[in-house]
Parts: C-alpha cells; sequence; structure tokens
C-alpha cells in the first residue's frame, strides 16, 4: 500500500495526486507508523467537523505530537470542546461578526493602499513579504493592541512556529522557542494593560468575568496567541494562492480584469481549489466507524479538507479552476461548532487586497522559478512570491 505522509516535502509540491488516490482507493487511511487515520471524502470530512461528540479537538488540531506545548493548541478554544468551548468562544465573537467587520473596511483598504504606496514605483515587489503577509498582521495587530514595529517579530516568530525541515515530524527546537517567545511577547502586552487599559482586544478581555471570575493571565494569552496565529498565516497564504493561480489561468483572469465583481468569486475557489489550511486534526472518542472500519478511542483523525474540497463526489470536475463554479459548500474555513471565526474577516482583507492589486497592478507578472514554497503540515502557500509591473504613483 502507498504511504501518505503529510510531512513530506514532496506531498508538499502537488498533494492533489496523492489525496485522489485516498478518496478514490483508501477513503479509511491508516498511518501505523505516524499514528493517524486520515478522512479525505467529503462527507467524511463533513462529518468530522459536525460530530463534536466522537471528534474532539481538545487534545489540539495540529496533527503533530508536541503541539501539546502551544498554547494555541491546548488553552484556546480552538481547542476546547463544547459547552467550555461556546463560552469562550462568545467572549471574542461579537466583534468579528459580519457587520462589525464590515466596519473596519475602510481602514483596512487604508492599509492595502499604503503598502502598496511602498513599491508601486519600482515596478517589483514580493507579493508575500511586502503586501500579503503584512496586511493580515496589521489588521489583527490593530485589533488585539500590537504596536507597528513589534509586527515583523512577531510574524517571523508566527513562520518559525509553522515551518517545518523536510521529513521532520514534530515541532521542532525553533518553532518551539518562537512560540515561547510569542507567550512571553504577550505576557508583557498583558501586564502592560494591566497597568493601563486601551480599547483593544487585550484590555477588553482583562474586564471580562465568567460566572464572576475574571480570565487568567493564561487565558487571556491563549485568546491573543490563538489570533495572532490563526488571523495571519491563513489569509496571507489565501491572496498568494489567489495572485498565483489566476495568472496561471490567463481565461479566468481575463475574466476578472473586465468585471470586477467577479473578485469574491475568484476568492472562493481559490479556497476550494488550493485552500491555505489543507488538514485539521481531531481525536476520536468512541469508535466512530467509516466505510466499515473503526478508529480507535483516542486516536488521532485527520480531516483532509484540502482532499474533501477537490472531491468529484461533491464538485464537478474538481481539479479545473473555474471562478464561476457554486463553491457555497467549500470546507476551507471548517464546518460546525469551530467553524472559522475569521472568516468575514478573512474575505474582507481579501477582497481589498486583490482589488487594490486589480486595481494598481493589473498587469502583474509572477517570476515563477523565483517563487517559494512554505513547507508546514497543515498549511499551503507561498513564502515568496516575485512580481513584476509597470511602475505605477504613490497615493494612486
Ligand atoms: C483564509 C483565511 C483563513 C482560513 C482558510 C481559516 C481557516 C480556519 C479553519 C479551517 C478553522 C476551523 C478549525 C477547526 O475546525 O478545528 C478556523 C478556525 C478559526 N479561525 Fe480561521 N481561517 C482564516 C482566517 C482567520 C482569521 C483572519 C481569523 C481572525 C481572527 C481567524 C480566526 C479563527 C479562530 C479564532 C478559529 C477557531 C474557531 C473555534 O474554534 O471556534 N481565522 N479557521
Amino acid at each position: 500500500m502507498r504511504e501518505f505522509d503529510p510531512f513530506a516535502w514532496e506531498f508538499h509540491e502537488d498533494p492533489y495526486p496523492t489525496y485522489r488516490w485516498l478518496r478514490d482507493e483508501a477513503p479509511f487511511y491508516r498511518n501505523e507508523k505516524l499514528g493517524f487515520v486520515a478522512l479525505s471524502r467529503y462527507d467524511d470530512v463533513l462529518t468530522g467537523f459536525k460530530d463534536v461528540e466522537h471528534f474532539s479537538n481538545k487534545d489540539g488540531v495540529a496533527l503533530e505530537q508536541s503541539s501539546q506545548g502551544d498554547p494555541s493548541e491546548t488553552t484556546s478554544f480552538l481547542a476546547m470542546d463544547p459547552p467550555r468551548h461556546d463560552v469562550m468562544r462568545g467572549l471574542v465573537a461579537r466583534g468579528f461578526t459580519p457587520r462589525r467587520v464590515m466596519d473596519l473596511e475602510p481602514r483596512i483598504r487604508a492599509l492595502a493602499t499604503t503598502h502598496v504606496d511602498r513599491f508601486i514605483e519600482q515596478g517589483r515587489c514580493d507579493l508575500i513579504q511586502d503586501f500579503a503577509g503584512r496586511l493580515p498582521m496589521d489588521v489583527i495587530s490593530e485589533m488585539i493592541g500590537v504596536v507597528p514595529e513589534d509586527r515583523d517579530q512577531l510574524r517571523f516568530w508566527a513562520d518559525t512556529l509553522m515551518h517545518r525541515e523536510d521529513g521532520v515530524i514534530d515541532i521542532p527546537k525553533e518553532g518551539m522557542e518562537a512560540a515561547l517567545n510569542i507567550i512571553v511577547y504577550f505576557q508583557d502586552l498583558v501586564a502592560q494593560r494591566k497597568r493601563q487599559r486601551t480599547t483593544d482586544l487585550a484590555s477588553a478581555l482583562l474586564d471580562v468575568r465568567i460566572d464572576g471570575v475574571d480570565l487568567t493571565d493564561k487565558e487571556v494569552i491563549s485568546f491573543l496567541f490563538l489570533m495572532v496565529i490563526a488571523g495571519n498565516e491563513t489569509t496571507t497564504k489565501l491572496l498568494g494562492n489567489a495572485v498565483y493561480w489566476l495568472w496561471k489561468h490567463p481565461d479566468q483572469r481575463a475574466l476578472v480584469r473586465a468585471d470586477a465583481s467577479l473578485i469574491p468569486s475568484w476568492i472562493e475557489e481559490t479556497l476550494r481549489f488550493d485552500g491555505s489550511t489543507q488538514l485539521l486534526r481531531r481525536t476520536a472518542r468512541g469508535e466512530p466507524e467509516f466505510h466499515g472500519q473503526k478508529i480507535r478511542d483516542g486516536e488521532r483523525v485527520v480531516l483532509l479538507v484540502g482532499a474533501a474540497d477537490r472531491d468529484e463526489r461533491m464538485f464537478p470536475n474538481p481539479d479545473v479552476y473555474d471562478i464561476r463554479r457554486d463553491t457555497s459548500q467549500h470546507l476551507a474555513f471548517g464546518k460546525g461548532t469551530h467553524f472559522c471565526m475569521g472568516a468575514s474577516l478573512a474575505r474582507l482583507e481579501a477582497r481589498a487586497a486583490l482589488e487594490e492589486i486589480q486595481r494598481r497592478l493589473p498587469d502583474f507578472e509572477l517570476d515563477e522559478p523565483a517563487l517559494q514554497r512554505v513547507h508546514s503540515v497543515n498549511v499551503r502557500g507561498f513564502a515568496s512570491l516575485p512580481i513584476r509591473f509597470t511602475p505605477g504613483r504613490r497615493g494612486g
């Protein structure tokens, strides 16, 4: 039997043939060596998301064994099951409703314009380093209270936490150190806000009480940690993937050029076709059965979102990138209890950023040989995406 190894760089280059094999030949796939069961068909992944009784988030959503050392994995509400999950999520969810997010639109557009101004006259940039990596960090930083001069450092730590060398199957020492640095950073931030409140999320969380009890510092830090990890990487990768795939498909690019109202469809098809979150881990409770086989109680289960969103049982001609298709059922933001809290924000950021690119760098060309892929177990996208375009004017 073929091996599915989500840690292998070769697999990251193009995971889709492996996903097809899994869906068709091994829809219940167990890797005894690495210790997990993988589900790849759309219906099965959907069940994994919805059935919180048999698929628990409690031990985290990362596949690596030592992800337990990562606070976004253990003490954040992403790593909780109901009912505690619902209480904790409820504390911050109000700030992320579609209506509240729409209020951020002018600010997000202004940030996008400022970043493009920095490189527009040069006629070239690295789309990830100069733009896509910065905008989501700015937006989430303004919400939670991280000052501009600290954002590059935080982004570097977050990237280090995600990066994996070929074949490394656990979080490496550098990743653990980066996680620790982020914790220490937020400890300082919380200490500052204790002395003086501002209007940011860090301050608001310090005034929250559940049943008359304050949140602990550890809980406040885990909220901030989750926002900075969940809110950045994924949106950065979405922007890079969107630009890459549109460039690879001149027919689709012509459609967007002719009609900017197709930009949201471009975003959704990119999420389906090559989403930034490829897999999520669950821990089995009881012995849920799939395709005549039982998952063991306590076994790690990999929900292969990237495979589900290419399942022809759900999406006709799934390997065709087609911005006019119906993408309403894609699972790129998950489903059910843990459905991405930042989905509206990510969509707004992506729309603002891609509209800015279309408007100001309409003739961009990618330097394909120079692009670099991120190597991570669950995040898919580029670390570097150099582009060229006709130079424009600042402020335009
Ligand atoms: C393209 C961008 C994004 C993608 C693809 C994405 C994807 C996801 C997915 C698949 C989940 C479900 C995890 C699970 O079921 O275990 C999730 C959860 C979450 N996302 Fe996102 N996300 C994105 C952007 C954001 C942003 C901008 C934020 C900003 C705050 C955010 C915050 C969260 C949070 C807090 C959760 C945990 C929800 C819960 O456990 O109830 N995400 N995201």
